[in-house]
């Protein structure tokens, strides 16, 4: 990895990162999102929450040609495809899983936690032959580490999950690779640390750079609005102090979520930030902030392949620091869908820029 600092400008060349969670959802938003993520990102792991998950090896096939056909011309982005753990899952399942070499792992979410997870796990103690499987196998479950009662607080919702869910699954399967993702709280940072090292964890950007206030700043703010929800300031100072500490246990996972505008602008509104258009210049910012620059390659490019036994990738990618401003909304008109999508910072400015990606 090389940084430059050109007087007060920072340009720095990495290996090439990969996205450990994304979603890129289907149909005309596939088309309309993809892109950022392709130029930015070799690699990604897709998250299986469609409007009809993605719960077998043939759907996670379907999805993946889709994916490809929605590349744009000349890119080579590899989407990593997952499976949707259910009640019913099947051994059988993960060991065509694993015979695929295309699906990488296996999502577990909490049924009710967050969008499309009504058919997730609703006791994870049904999915112990399945569990089993994949620690044989060494197929990682991923985890939405939330439980999902209304009697929770919702600001609690990860620290209860871990003490009453997580332990035991780390502790009943010792050889599991299991990924807290988009973790949110010094006590999920605590527990995988904490824990063997068949556990790690993804981190959004916006975790790194928001804590809860963003959800109230003068008046109520949807765009804000994820889950798990922002937390407050000495969790996102947890979470800064892990991504950039140098532990291979913390990677890169953006959990960008596109949602139509009219989808979060309402009474209502759907949970999920989209920062795909900046998805490796906000964790870029990030590093610098904390003064961290020269970790951005171990966690964005170096530790998340290790931690799913691929090889980092052999490309590399220059970001500057130069300031960029953030569209108010990207038209969704150009894939037929009448509607925008507000992104992360939108009428803001972003302060890293991509200067070039090479092989
Ligand atoms: C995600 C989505 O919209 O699919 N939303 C979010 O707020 N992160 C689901 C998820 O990862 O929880
Ligand atoms: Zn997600």
């Amino acid at each position: 990895m090389d940084i430059d600092f050109f007087g007060e400008t920072v340009s720095l060349t990495l290996i090439r990162p990969d996205d450990w969670h994304v979603h890129l959802r289907d149909g005309a938003m596939l088309r309309a999102v993809l892109p950022d993520t392709a130029r930015r990102f070799a690699r990604a792991i897709v998250m299986p929450n469609l409007k009809a998950p993605v719960r077998t090896v043939a759907e996670a096939h379907a999805y993946r040609e889709r994916i490809l056909a929605a590349r744009p011309a000349g890119s080579d982005f590899e989407p990593l495809m997952t499976l949707y753990l259910t009640d019913n899952t099947t051994a059988a399942e993960i060991e065509r899983a694993r015979a695929s070499r295309f699906v990488h792992a296996v999502k577990y979410y909490p049924a009710g936690a967050t969008t499309n997870s009504d058919s997730g796990v609703t006791d994870i103690e049904r999915c112990h032959d399945t569990l089993a499987a994949m620690e044989a196998l060494g197929l990682p479950l991923l985890v939405h580490g939330e439980v999902t009662e209304a009697s929770v607080d919702v600001f609690d919702r990860e620290a209860v999950f871990i003490e009453r869910i997580l332990a035991r699954v780390v502790a009943r399967f010792p050889r599991l690779k299991v990924v807290l993702e988009h973790v949110t709280t010094e006590d999920g940072v605590a527990f995988v640390r904490a824990a063997p090292a068949t556990v790690g964890a993804t981190l959004t950007a916006h975790h790194l750079l928001l804590n809860r206030n963003a959800l109230f700043r003068g008046g109520l703010r949807p765009h804000a609005y994820c889950l798990p929800v922002l937390k407050r300031e000495r969790h996102r100072t947890a979470l800064l102090e892990a991504a950039t500490s140098g532990n291979p246990k913390f990677f890169l996972g953006t959990d960008s979520a596109p949602h139509a505008r009219t989808a979060k602008e309402a009474a209502c509104g759907c949970a999920g930030l989209y920062t795909a258009h900046a998805g490796i210049e906000l964790y870029a910012e990030v590093f610098k902030a904390a003064g961290a620059l020269d970790r951005l390659e171990g966690f964005a490019s170096l530790h998340g392949p290790a931690f799913y036994g691929l090889a980092p990738n052999r490309d590399h990618i220059t970001l500057i620091e130069e300031s960029w401003p953030v569209p108010q909304a990207i038209d969704l008109a150009s894939v037929g869908i009448s509607d925008s999508l507000v992104p992360f910072r939108a009428g803001e400015s972003v302060a890293f820029r991509i200067a070039g990606v090479d092989g």
